[in-house]
């Protein structure tokens, strides 16, 4: 039996996927098992930042996988303070607790709002407002923050104290506000919600918001942070800092791990014996971690991502111009999309026959999300097939 038909038969079905197997990644190329090389412009979801099998991570992992894999949070290891003692270096953060996935960082950030709140007596605040059509992930707590109906048939009742409200619309925001807010939850660019950046005006008025009301701000970084929107964290490009912050994805370039980043006074939210998981944190996926944010973070690498991203949207935007299909052309960095008329899988489709990986999200949109690595030229390849199927 091959891979398709072996999985398609043996695990869930709660992936629709493209009809190949991949076997192969280097840099922005992947090959199938015919031997076909695409061109990736979705990075597993924006979590290859280096693109695949970067050697400096590829490195990391073999020296880590053959001296320590895991010994559980019992016990302290180098990489993992490491790591954590670099993105406080170059972050708001004063600690970090680790996690495997977005979803799991994010279930941290709900408890420890939370928990900073009970810990001061304030037990009636609980609440936390998110806004509508954000993705925060698919476990119940943040299935619960994430404000899309159709993610979230069939799962009732969910968890209590949360609401949402329009995304970039302050006076929403402020009507909702009342004792029982204990958070407020956001992407400065929302991702699975059709790449849909926060206005600059709006991210300032809520942290000013959340001054006044001393009420904690929660920027889920998951997708759009990592260098992602050309800033090694997309808030950085607002002048805007949360409390709290999550990550994942890029963060280990393919291995899992998740972070939750708090200022020392959101930290006393938790203390011994709060939060724990087992696998967060081993050596081996904070070994990766701490070589990608040594890569990412560096002023050049981030230069170039800003200006790629500008050479691709520019080009996108030329699409705009020229085809009355294209709708809308958006994002920060190398989070990108086109908006359609109708019918983005027909594209998607149509791409991948042509050796191009990109996705549709919300039925109309196209989503962009390329290695940070990409080049003008490889940016130029699809551009000329998108020009020609639209
Ligand atoms: C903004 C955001 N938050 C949270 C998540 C959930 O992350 P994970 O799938 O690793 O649980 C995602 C995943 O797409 C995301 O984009």
């Amino acid at each position: 039996m091959d891979s398709i038909k072996k999985t398609d038969n043996f695990v869930f079905q709660t992936y629709q996927r493209q009809g190949k197997a991949f076997v192969k990644g280097q840099g922005v190329f992947l090959w199938d098992e015919d031997g076909k090389k695409y061109i990736d412009f979705l990075a597993g979801i924006a979590v290859c930042g280096l693109g695949h099998c970067h050697p400096k991570i590829t490195e990391a992992i073999q020296k880590q996988a053959s001296t320590l894999v895991h010994v559980s949070n019992l016990f302290y290891t180098m990489p993992q303070a490491d790591l954590a003692s670099k993105l406080c270096e170059k972050s708001f953060s004063d600690r970090v607790f680790f996690a495997n996935s977005g979803a799991e960082a994010n279930e941290a950030a709900i408890k420890l709002a939370r928990r900073y709140f009970q810990k001061k007596g304030e037990k009636n605040r609980f609440k936390i407002i998110t806004m509508e059509q954000s993705f925060h992930g698919r476990t119940m707590a943040t299935l619960s923050a994430t404000g899309q109906d159709k993610i979230k048939n069939g799962f009732y009742p969910l968890l209590e104290g949360f609401s949402h409200v329009p995304f970039n619309d302050i006076d929403a925001l402020k009507n909702k506000i009342d004792e029982t807010v204990c958070a407020i939850m956001l992407e400065p660019v929302q991702g699975e919600g059709g790449i849909i950046p926060a206005d600059p005006d709006y991210l300032m008025a809520v942290r000013e918001l959340c001054n006044n009301k001393e009420i904690l701000l929660i920027f889920d970084e998951i997708q759009c942070g990592m260098g992602r929107c050309g800033a090694l964290f997309a808030h950085e490009l607002y002048g805007v800092t949360p409390d709290i912050m999550t990550l994942a994805k890029a963060l280990g370039n393919g291995l899992p791990i998740g972070a939750m980043l708090a200022t020392q006074d959101a930290a006393t939210g938790f203390d011994f014996g709060s939060h724990a998981t087992t696998f967060g944190g081993t050596p081996l996926a904070t070994a990766a971690a701490l070589e990608v944010v040594n890569i990412i973070g560096n002023k050049i690498f981030l230069d170039k991502v800003r200006q790629t991203g500008q050479y691709f949207k520019e080009e996108l935007e030329k699409l705009k111009e020229k085809h009355t299909r294209v709708v809308d052309v958006r994002g920060q960095g190398l989070l990108l999309a086109l908006e359609l008329d109708k019918d983005a899988g027909f594209f998607v489709k149509e791409l991948f026959k042509k050796g191009f990986i990109i996705n549709g999200i919300q039925d109309k949109i196209l989503r962009f999300a390329p290695p940070l690595i990409i080049e003008k030229h490889e940016i130029d390849r699809l551009i000329k097939e998108l020009d020609y199927l639209l």
